[in-house]
């Protein structure tokens, strides 16, 4: 067999995703196209023809994400903030709308001049939003606690991965974090908590790649999807200093619950109610009042 033309293997991928129901069929063959190749994927005009075996090793990674298996899976990596991430069967892949927490993370450290804070994330899968806080911020202190022994293995993966490359460790812990008795040496101590919990409410209705992949206790949060955020709400005042801030991400139907449920605690303040960048309700972040 002969080199192909580049173009002709990804104008069939991307019909062959188009009807297996894939979102961003073109997207998808494209990246997947440019893992394989090792170029970035606005380069791939810059290859011309693909070798027979490259060919067949595509078509191989086009049948799999024909079979709505998450790209990120195929690849076995993807990213948050300026930090690759690795992942697969057994722990949540990282959104895209997640980068907002990060965004808002480093904008609050950075806002109020904290050197040497101390960030918690909980909640953490593969780790990603906290080793994208470590990448970032050297200086920070960085915490992060898993229920799930197998999403813990990824996270303690990436976290030797990157404190190998460089960044500051960071400190992995197993536990709920609902418990009232998790991390008792981090109260009054923590200047920021994020959190990316499970919150899609039971029964809701989702894509093959999420419903058949993303491990179920990462998704589901009760009725209503606030179930852990609920949980979590004593802890939260538990372990921020005052003053110091929160982010939790949310199923796009509970803006005003999530709000709701800090203002009922009565220990925060400047609750806001932020949108994704598709104009969704995503997630709401707060300060610690005084007591
Ligand atoms: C939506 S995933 C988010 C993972 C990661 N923060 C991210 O953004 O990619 C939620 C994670 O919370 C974990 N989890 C669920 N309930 C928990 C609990 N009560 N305590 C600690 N972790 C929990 C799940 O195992 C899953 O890894």
């Amino acid at each position: 067999m002969s080199r192909q033309p580049l173009r002709d293997a990804l104008a069939a991928a991307t019909e062959r995703l188009r009807a297996a129901g894939v979102g961003s069929p073109r997207a998808d063959a494209e990246q997947l196209a440019a893992h394989l190749l090792g170029v970035a994927r606005t380069r791939l005009a810059l290859v011309p023809l693909i070798e027979p075996a490259m060919l067949e090793a595509y078509r191989t990674m086009i049948d799999q994400r024909a079979k709505r298996i998450p790209l990120q899976y195929i690849t076995g990596i993807t990213s948050m903030g300026s930090v690759d991430i690795e992942v697969g069967p057994g722990v949540f892949v990282p959104r895209p709308e997640t980068e907002l927490l990060l965004a808002w993370t480093l904008a609050f450290l950075e806002a109020r001049s904290v050197h040497g804070a101390t960030v918690l994330d909980l909640c953490t899968g593969s780790g990603a939003l906290a080793l994208a806080v470590a990448h970032a911020r050297p200086d920070v202190g960085v915490h992060a606690v898993e229920l799930d022994p197998r999403a813990l293995a990824w996270a303690r993966r990436n976290a030797d991965h990157r404190s190998q490359a460089g960044d500051t460790p960071i400190t992995l812990t197993t536990g709920n974090v609902c418990d009232p008795g998790l991390l008792p040496e981090l109260a009054r101590s923590v200047d920021v908590i994020v959190a990316n919990p499970p919150y899609i409410p039971a029964g809701a209705e989702l894509e093959p790649e999420v419903a058949e992949y993303d491990p179920p206790q990462a998704l589901f949060a009760g009725a209503e999807g606030l179930d852990v955020i609920a949980g979590m709400a004593p802890n939260l005042r538990r372990w921020l200093r005052v003053d110091g801030g929160l982010a939790i991400e949310h199923d796009d139907s509970n803006g005003a619950g999530v709000a709701a449920l800090l203002a009922e605690d009565g220990a925060f303040v400047d609750i806001t109610e932020h949108l994704d960048l598709a104009g969704k309700p995503r997630y709401v972040t707060a300060r610690r009042a005084a007591d």
